[in-house]
Formats: structure tokens, sequence, C-alpha cells
């Protein structure tokens, strides 16, 4: 006797039963469908030689006789973490001062590449352990917060700079995304760093090195620049994005003329015409983190570039009177340029099967399951 719906194959059968029957049907299809692709995946990898190297260059000669390498600011090691497998598919690493941020930045990373999480999960702090820094890692973008000034930012260069070379990736880029004070720019602005100079005005990182001074070039990839600048979208974009040189300075009062410091040997006369000079020698901005990027990431033959977001134009003012609603809706200008930039290299990829691999792998690299952090 044919059933319900009139066909012989569910003769006799309930509703109810037929449903289950399709769910368990679908389940199957659905679990063969996963198979079938992660065998398609494990093919192509198999086929794929994994790098014996990474392809940063200058590195001390020492490393090799470290085992383990101990990272002691990231608390991490090379004897109780696998870097190749965690961090071998790292091609972006994204720096700025704090950790909060960088945790903004790296959702909007993981909503940009269309990577998902589990809604029971949130990005793991992969540096907890060593309580200094902030490091996410969302696929092959690393999120990484620097604190303040060189000295904050080379520990961190170092360590990042040994993860990666342990990890061995390949071609790696770098983007400090920062604030900055500006020099005749309107609050808002995002700045491009076309070169990073120290106090000097010079294209140097100066470092004391067993008692005697050491220069290290603190020149930015002119064409990665480029690249960022032409992402800006002029008639789309909300802001401005310029291009111009960066003073790096040691100190955020004093070191950048400001009268607001606790203390002050000079004149706002000549503040002004300080700042006049330098402008007019191409400066648009201060930050005290620029040349030290730009030195470490040149010595390991990484690409790096600097995008900063002006939260105070110096030629009016020293402090910093914006909202905090505007700070915080600014702080999209600079991510939103980067995560452009990211975005079209990610896209760039030949093997379309690594986004779906990425949020396999994401679980056990940078997630935590069920609690907050
Ligand atoms: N960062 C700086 O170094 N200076 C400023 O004025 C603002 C941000």
């Amino acid at each position: 006797m044919p059933g319900n719906c009139g066909c012989n194959t569910c003769a006799g059968a309930s509703p109810c039963e037929l449903n289950r029957d399709v769910c368990q049907l679908k389940e199957l299809v659905r679990s063969q469908g996963k198979q079938l692709g992660q065998l398609v995946r494990h093919m192509k990898m198999g086929c794929k030689k994994p790098p014996k190297e990474s392809t940063l260059k200058g590195l001390s000669p020492c490393l090799k006789c470290l085992q383990p390498d101990v990272l002691y600011h990231l608390g991490m090691d090379t004897a109780t973490m696998d870097f190749p497998k965690v961090f071998g598919d790292v091609r972006f690493v994204c720096m700025g001062g704090t950790a909060e941020r960088m945790e903004r930045f790296a959702y909007k990373i993981m909503k940009e590449l269309s990577l998902k999480l589990n809604p029971a999960t949130t990005l793991r702090n992969m540096a907890e352990p060593g309580h200094r820094y902030a490091l996410y890692k969302v696929g092959p973008v690393l999120c990484v917060s620097h604190g303040m000034g060189c000295p904050s930012i080379s520990i961190l260069l170092h360590e990042l700079i040994k993860m990666l070379h342990h990890a061995k990736c390949q071609d790696p880029v770098f983007i400090r995304i920062g604030t900055c004070g500006g020099i005749g720019i309107e609050p808002g602005t995002v700045v491009i760093s076309s070169e990073a100079l120290d106090g000097m005005l010079n294209p140097y990182y100066e470092l004391i090195v067993q008692g005697k001074v050491v220069l290290y070039s603190s020149k930015l990839d002119q064409c990665l620049a480029n690249e960022l600048l032409s992402l800006a979208i002029p008639c789309e974009d909300d802001f401005c994005t310029i291009s111009g040189k960066t003073i790096c300075t040691n100190d955020f009062y004093e070191g950048q003329t400001r009268l607001d410091g606790a203390f002050c040997d000079y004149t706002n006369q000549s503040k002004t015409a300080y700042l006049q000079s330098v402008q007019c020698q191409g400066v648009v901005n201060f930050d005290m983190e620029s040349t030290a990027f730009a030195a470490l990431t040149n010595r390991a033959n990484i690409r790096s570039a600097i995008v900063s977001m002006c939260i105070v134009n110096r030629m009016e003012g020293d402090q910093i009177l914006s909202p905090p609603e505007c700070l915080s809706e600014w702080e999209k200008r600079p991510q939103a340029l980067v995560a452009r930039y990211i975005r079209k290299e990610f896209l760039k990829r030949d093997d379309d099967s690594d986004t779906e691999a990425y949020e396999e792998v994401c679980p056990s690299a940078c997630l935590e399951g069920d609690k907050a952090i």
C-alpha cells in the first residue's frame, strides 16, 4: 500500500519517522562531504613541500644553539610549542600600542577574511603567560600590542622575529597601526610614514651596544607605503589619508616640544619655530616607535609600513582634547586601510581551500573555549 505521499518507498512510515530518516541522510551527506574536503586538502598539502627555512635574513648565528629558545616576554618557548605548526602560516604581523586596540583589530580582520568563530569561543591572548604584550592570531594575521616607545617595541620585535624564524615563515609583512601627533594636519587624518627619522632628522635608529653608538637604517619600504596609500578611496572614505615623514622621539613631552609636561625649559615661540622648521622639511607627524620598528624589520629582511591616526594637531595645541567617542571612531580608520590591504593580499592566494583550513586550525591555535578573556 502506498504511504501518505502516495509513493511506495515510504509506505507504512509515519511523518515523524520520515523526518528522522531525512535528517539522518542529510547528516550522512554533510559528514561525507566534510571528509572528502579534508581528504582533498590533505592531498594538496601533501604535495606542497614545507619550507626548510624562513625568509628572514641576518639573524644571530647564536639562535641555532638555543635549545630551547625562550621568548620570555611573550611567555612562549620552542620546547613546549611547535612553532611551525602554530605560526608557520603567518603572513601579516600588525602591531599597535594597546592590547584592547589589537584585540578589536583581530576581530575586524576575522570578519574581513570571513573566518568564523564558534559562538562559544573568543580569541585568546597567546602572550598572556608573559604578562607584557597581547598577541592574537587570526588565520595568517598576528595582531600584537607593543606598548609605548622604542625599548618596548624593540624587545617585542626581537621575540616576534625569532618566533617567525623558528616557525619558518615566508615573506611576512609587518605593519604598525598606531596613533601619532600631527604637525599641521587635522586630528582624525591617517598618515602613512614615508620615512622614520630620529630627533635630529636622520633616518637612523641609534643603539648603544657594548658602550659604542651603533646606527641602523630606519628606511621604510616605499612600495608597500605606496600600495597602502593607493588603497585609500578619497571619494568614499570619510577621512583623509596622507603620506609624509615621521619623527620618532624618546619622549612624549619634551621630546615632542610640548609645553604641558612636568618640565619645560623652552618657550612657546621656540616650540612654534621648531614645529614650522620640521614641517618645512616634509615632516607630518611624531611617534615614539617608528625608527626601532623600521630598523629591526629592515635588519631581518622584512617589508614593513607604518599607518597611524593623528590624535592632535601640534600646531594648535599639546593636549589630547578630542572626545573618547571621536578617538574610538578614528581608531577604525588606519585599521580599515590595513584590513583592505590584507584582504587584497589574502584573496590573491591560489589555494582557495585555505579559508576552511584556517577554521580548523583556529581552535587549537588561537581560540579560547567557553570563557571570555
Ligand atoms: N603619539 C605621539 O607620539 N605623540 C602624540 O602627540 C600622539 C601620539
